[in-house]
Protein backbone atom coordinates (compact mmCIF):
# COMPACT_ATOMS: atom_id res chain seq x y z
CA UNK A 1 0.00 0.00 0.00
CA UNK A 2 2.25 2.93 -1.42
CA UNK A 3 -0.38 5.31 -2.59
CA UNK A 4 -3.02 6.62 -0.54
CA UNK A 5 -5.66 9.11 -1.04
CA UNK A 6 -7.16 11.44 1.73
CA UNK A 7 -10.36 12.98 1.36
CA UNK A 8 -11.46 15.24 4.72
CA UNK A 9 -7.79 14.80 5.27
CA UNK A 10 -7.86 17.99 7.54
CA UNK A 11 -9.93 15.88 9.92
CA UNK A 12 -8.36 14.94 13.70
CA UNK A 13 -8.84 11.02 12.23
CA UNK A 14 -7.81 11.92 9.02
CA UNK A 15 -4.44 13.93 10.15
CA UNK A 16 -3.30 11.39 12.78
CA UNK A 17 -3.63 8.59 9.94
CA UNK A 18 -1.71 10.80 7.24
CA UNK A 19 0.91 11.06 10.13
CA UNK A 20 1.37 7.44 10.16
CA UNK A 21 1.75 7.03 6.56
CA UNK A 22 4.39 9.50 6.02
CA UNK A 23 6.24 7.73 8.74
CA UNK A 24 5.93 4.68 6.69
CA UNK A 25 7.09 6.92 3.66
CA UNK A 26 4.18 6.67 1.73
CA UNK A 27 2.91 8.94 -1.26
CA UNK A 28 -0.04 11.08 -0.58
CA UNK A 29 -2.67 12.82 -1.89
CA UNK A 30 -4.73 15.06 0.45
CA UNK A 31 -8.19 16.89 -0.35
CA UNK A 32 -9.64 19.64 2.02
CA UNK A 33 -11.44 22.49 1.82
CA UNK A 34 -9.34 24.51 3.43
CA UNK A 35 -6.42 25.71 1.17
CA UNK A 36 -4.29 27.62 3.81
CA UNK A 37 -4.24 24.12 5.89
CA UNK A 38 -3.83 22.06 2.93
CA UNK A 39 -0.38 23.42 2.48
CA UNK A 40 0.36 23.42 6.07
CA UNK A 41 -0.56 19.77 5.94
CA UNK A 42 1.74 19.24 3.25
CA UNK A 43 4.71 20.73 4.46
CA UNK A 44 4.00 18.75 7.57
CA UNK A 45 3.90 15.48 5.99
CA UNK A 46 6.90 15.76 3.75
CA UNK A 47 8.85 16.72 6.88
CA UNK A 48 7.88 13.29 8.86
CA UNK A 49 8.58 11.40 6.18
CA UNK A 50 6.34 10.77 3.46
CA UNK A 51 7.29 9.78 0.07
CA UNK A 52 5.34 12.35 -1.78
CA UNK A 53 2.84 14.84 -1.19
CA UNK A 54 0.67 16.64 -3.08
CA UNK A 55 -3.26 17.51 -2.81
CA UNK A 56 -6.06 19.62 -3.84
CA UNK A 57 -8.68 22.08 -2.44
CA UNK A 58 -12.50 20.33 -2.37
CA UNK A 59 -15.90 21.44 -0.66
CA UNK A 60 -17.56 18.07 -0.43
CA UNK A 61 -20.69 19.52 -1.47
CA UNK A 62 -19.86 20.72 -4.76
CA UNK A 63 -20.10 17.43 -6.31
CA UNK A 64 -19.76 18.61 -9.79
CA UNK A 65 -16.19 19.64 -8.89
CA UNK A 66 -15.76 15.98 -7.35
CA UNK A 67 -14.62 14.20 -10.68
CA UNK A 68 -11.62 16.73 -11.10
CA UNK A 69 -10.12 16.28 -8.11
CA UNK A 70 -10.29 12.27 -8.34
CA UNK A 71 -8.72 12.58 -11.71
CA UNK A 72 -5.92 15.15 -10.12
CA UNK A 73 -5.32 12.16 -7.27
CA UNK A 74 -4.86 9.49 -10.54
CA UNK A 75 -2.32 11.49 -12.20
CA UNK A 76 -0.14 12.40 -9.12
CA UNK A 77 -0.49 8.91 -7.88
CA UNK A 78 -0.79 6.70 -10.46
CA UNK A 79 -2.58 3.76 -9.05
CA UNK A 80 -4.38 4.01 -6.02
CA UNK A 81 -3.81 1.52 -3.70
CA UNK A 82 -6.22 3.22 -0.84
CA UNK A 83 -8.39 6.01 -0.46
CA UNK A 84 -9.48 6.60 3.13
CA UNK A 85 -12.84 9.25 3.05
CA UNK A 86 -12.76 10.98 6.18
CA UNK A 87 -14.71 14.65 5.96
CA UNK A 88 -18.22 15.06 8.17
CA UNK A 89 -20.04 17.02 10.56
CA UNK A 90 -21.96 16.75 13.76
CA UNK A 91 -25.45 18.70 13.06
CA UNK A 92 -27.22 19.85 16.82
CA UNK A 93 -29.57 17.44 17.05
CA UNK A 94 -31.96 20.17 18.70
CA UNK A 95 -31.48 22.31 16.27
CA UNK A 96 -31.98 20.22 13.31
CA UNK A 97 -35.77 19.01 15.27
CA UNK A 98 -36.77 22.58 14.97
CA UNK A 99 -34.96 23.77 11.17
CA UNK A 100 -35.37 21.39 8.04
CA UNK A 101 -32.62 23.38 6.27
CA UNK A 102 -30.06 22.08 8.97
CA UNK A 103 -31.80 18.58 8.68
CA UNK A 104 -30.94 18.92 5.29
CA UNK A 105 -27.59 20.18 5.36
CA UNK A 106 -27.00 17.65 7.61
CA UNK A 107 -28.12 14.78 5.63
CA UNK A 108 -26.15 16.44 2.50
CA UNK A 109 -22.83 16.08 3.82
CA UNK A 110 -22.44 13.26 5.89
CA UNK A 111 -25.24 11.09 3.30
CA UNK A 112 -25.47 12.22 -0.11
CA UNK A 113 -22.74 14.67 -1.44
CA UNK A 114 -20.70 11.54 0.27
CA UNK A 115 -22.78 8.77 -1.70
CA UNK A 116 -22.05 11.38 -5.00
CA UNK A 117 -18.38 11.19 -4.42
CA UNK A 118 -18.46 7.35 -3.24
CA UNK A 119 -19.92 6.64 -6.83
CA UNK A 120 -16.86 8.02 -8.48
CA UNK A 121 -14.48 6.80 -6.49
CA UNK A 122 -15.93 2.99 -7.24
CA UNK A 123 -15.74 3.84 -10.94
CA UNK A 124 -11.81 4.78 -10.21
CA UNK A 125 -11.07 1.79 -8.43
CA UNK A 126 -13.46 -0.64 -11.03
CA UNK A 127 -10.83 1.07 -13.48
CA UNK A 128 -7.82 0.05 -11.84
CA UNK A 129 -9.28 -3.46 -11.07
CA UNK A 130 -7.25 -3.28 -7.39
CA UNK A 131 -7.53 -1.13 -4.85
CA UNK A 132 -9.32 -0.51 -1.05
CA UNK A 133 -12.08 2.02 -0.36
CA UNK A 134 -12.21 3.12 3.29
CA UNK A 135 -14.93 5.75 4.88
CA UNK A 136 -15.41 6.92 8.11
CA UNK A 137 -19.43 6.48 8.84
CA UNK A 138 -19.99 6.07 12.58
CA UNK A 139 -21.63 3.76 15.12
CA UNK A 140 -24.53 6.56 15.21
CA UNK A 141 -25.79 4.76 12.28
CA UNK A 142 -26.22 1.38 13.59
CA UNK A 143 -29.81 2.49 15.09
CA UNK A 144 -31.40 5.93 15.33
CA UNK A 145 -31.55 7.60 18.65
CA UNK A 146 -32.83 10.22 19.81
CA UNK A 147 -29.77 12.03 20.54
CA UNK A 148 -28.45 12.10 17.38
CA UNK A 149 -30.84 10.63 14.88
CA UNK A 150 -29.96 13.10 12.06
CA UNK A 151 -26.26 12.62 11.84
CA UNK A 152 -27.13 8.73 12.31
CA UNK A 153 -29.35 8.34 9.52
CA UNK A 154 -27.10 9.88 7.06
CA UNK A 155 -24.32 7.49 8.06
CA UNK A 156 -26.50 4.78 8.08
CA UNK A 157 -27.10 5.47 4.47
CA UNK A 158 -23.59 5.26 3.64
CA UNK A 159 -22.89 1.98 5.58
CA UNK A 160 -26.06 0.62 3.43
CA UNK A 161 -24.15 2.20 0.34
CA UNK A 162 -20.83 0.71 0.95
CA UNK A 163 -22.36 -2.74 1.30
CA UNK A 164 -23.69 -2.47 -2.12
CA UNK A 165 -20.73 -1.56 -2.97
CA UNK A 166 -18.41 -4.18 -0.96
CA UNK A 167 -20.95 -6.86 -2.95
CA UNK A 168 -20.19 -5.31 -6.31
CA UNK A 169 -16.60 -4.25 -5.65
CA UNK A 170 -15.91 -7.65 -3.85
CA UNK A 171 -15.83 -9.38 -7.65
CA UNK A 172 -12.95 -6.99 -8.96
CA UNK A 173 -10.53 -7.73 -5.63
CA UNK A 174 -11.62 -4.50 -4.24
CA UNK A 175 -11.92 -4.12 -0.78
CA UNK A 176 -14.48 -1.99 0.75
CA UNK A 177 -14.26 -1.14 4.49
CA UNK A 178 -16.84 0.67 6.59
CA UNK A 179 -15.02 1.87 9.37
CA UNK A 180 -17.49 3.05 12.27
CA UNK A 181 -15.62 4.78 15.06
CA UNK A 182 -17.39 5.20 18.60
CA UNK A 183 -16.56 8.34 20.44
CA UNK A 184 -13.24 9.80 19.26
CA UNK A 185 -11.39 13.42 21.30
CA UNK A 186 -11.51 15.59 17.73
CA UNK A 187 -13.05 19.18 17.22
CA UNK A 188 -16.26 17.66 16.15
CA UNK A 189 -17.14 16.20 19.89
CA UNK A 190 -15.38 19.70 21.43
CA UNK A 191 -18.27 20.83 24.82
CA UNK A 192 -18.89 16.97 24.62
CA UNK A 193 -17.68 15.45 28.51
CA UNK A 194 -15.18 13.59 26.93
CA UNK A 195 -13.81 11.30 29.93
CA UNK A 196 -14.37 8.05 30.52
CA UNK A 197 -13.09 4.63 29.43
CA UNK A 198 -15.54 5.42 25.90
CA UNK A 199 -13.65 7.72 24.27
CA UNK A 200 -10.66 7.23 21.97
CA UNK A 201 -7.69 9.65 20.76
CA UNK A 202 -7.69 10.07 17.23
CA UNK A 203 -4.05 8.40 17.35
CA UNK A 204 -6.05 5.41 18.10
CA UNK A 205 -8.47 5.21 15.57
CA UNK A 206 -5.59 6.12 13.24
CA UNK A 207 -3.90 2.91 14.94
CA UNK A 208 -7.00 0.56 13.83
CA UNK A 209 -7.67 2.22 10.51
CA UNK A 210 -3.94 1.89 9.06
CA UNK A 211 -3.84 -1.95 9.08
CA UNK A 212 -7.29 -2.05 8.29
CA UNK A 213 -6.62 -0.54 5.00
CA UNK A 214 -3.91 -3.28 4.41
CA UNK A 215 -6.23 -6.50 5.38
CA UNK A 216 -9.78 -5.80 5.98
CA UNK A 217 -12.67 -5.27 4.32
CA UNK A 218 -16.30 -5.31 5.80
CA UNK A 219 -17.13 -3.11 8.93
CA UNK A 220 -14.28 -2.24 11.42
CA UNK A 221 -15.34 -1.24 14.19
CA UNK A 222 -13.24 1.70 16.24
CA UNK A 223 -12.07 0.27 19.07
CA UNK A 224 -13.34 -3.00 18.54
CA UNK A 225 -15.46 -3.14 21.85
CA UNK A 226 -17.81 -0.54 20.15
CA UNK A 227 -19.18 -3.96 17.85
CA UNK A 228 -20.44 -5.37 21.29
CA UNK A 229 -22.13 -2.13 22.38
CA UNK A 230 -23.96 -1.52 19.33
CA UNK A 231 -24.69 -5.27 18.92
CA UNK A 232 -26.08 -4.67 23.00
CA UNK A 233 -28.46 -1.75 21.83
CA UNK A 234 -29.90 -3.05 18.34
CA UNK A 235 -31.13 -5.44 20.72
CA UNK A 236 -33.22 -3.47 23.08
CA UNK A 237 -36.95 -3.84 22.69
CA UNK A 238 -38.09 -1.40 20.83
CA UNK A 239 -40.89 -1.13 23.36
CA UNK A 240 -37.99 -0.96 26.16
CA UNK A 241 -35.86 1.54 24.00
CA UNK A 242 -38.43 4.17 23.95
CA UNK A 243 -38.49 4.19 27.62
CA UNK A 244 -34.62 5.10 27.52
CA UNK A 245 -32.81 8.01 27.11
CA UNK A 246 -29.49 7.51 24.22
N1 LIG B 1 -15.25 12.43 16.62
C1 LIG B 1 -16.10 11.42 16.81
O1 LIG B 1 -16.50 11.11 17.96
C2 LIG B 1 -16.58 10.61 15.64
C3 LIG B 1 -17.31 9.46 15.90
C4 LIG B 1 -17.77 8.67 14.86
C5 LIG B 1 -17.49 9.05 13.56
N2 LIG B 1 -16.79 10.19 13.32
C6 LIG B 1 -16.53 10.52 11.91
O2 LIG B 1 -15.14 10.56 11.71
C7 LIG B 1 -14.85 11.40 10.59
C8 LIG B 1 -13.75 12.36 11.00
O3 LIG B 1 -14.25 13.25 11.98
P1 LIG B 1 -13.37 13.89 13.14
O4 LIG B 1 -13.91 13.43 14.41
O5 LIG B 1 -11.93 13.68 12.84
O6 LIG B 1 -13.82 15.39 13.01
P2 LIG B 1 -13.15 16.79 12.64
O7 LIG B 1 -11.74 16.85 13.11
O8 LIG B 1 -14.13 17.80 13.12
O9 LIG B 1 -13.12 16.75 11.05
C9 LIG B 1 -14.21 16.93 10.22
C10 LIG B 1 -13.64 17.34 8.88
O10 LIG B 1 -14.67 17.37 7.91
C11 LIG B 1 -14.39 18.47 7.07
N3 LIG B 1 -15.55 18.98 6.37
C12 LIG B 1 -16.72 19.41 6.92
N4 LIG B 1 -17.52 19.86 5.95
C13 LIG B 1 -16.84 19.73 4.78
C14 LIG B 1 -17.13 20.03 3.43
N5 LIG B 1 -18.29 20.57 3.07
N6 LIG B 1 -16.19 19.76 2.49
C15 LIG B 1 -15.02 19.24 2.83
N7 LIG B 1 -14.68 18.93 4.10
C16 LIG B 1 -15.59 19.17 5.05
C17 LIG B 1 -13.86 19.55 8.01
O11 LIG B 1 -13.18 20.50 7.25
P3 LIG B 1 -12.82 21.96 7.84
O12 LIG B 1 -11.61 21.69 8.70
O13 LIG B 1 -12.55 22.76 6.65
O14 LIG B 1 -14.01 22.39 8.64
C18 LIG B 1 -12.99 18.73 8.94
O15 LIG B 1 -11.67 18.62 8.43
C19 LIG B 1 -16.17 12.06 10.22
O16 LIG B 1 -16.77 11.35 9.16
C20 LIG B 1 -17.01 11.88 11.46
O17 LIG B 1 -18.39 11.91 11.19
C21 LIG B 1 -16.31 10.97 14.32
Amino acid sequence: MQNILIIGAGSAIAKACARRFASAGRHLFLVMRDETALAEQIADLHCRGAGSVAGAALDILDTKKHDQVIRQAQVQLGKIDAILVAHGSLPDQAVCEQNIEATLSAITLNGTATVALLTGLAQLLEQQQSGCLAVITSVAGDRGRESNYVYGCAKAMVSTFLQGLDQRLSKQGIRVIDIKPGFVITPMTEGFNRSGPLWSQPEKIAGIIEPALLHKRGTVYAPGFWRMIMAIICLIPTPLFRKIRL
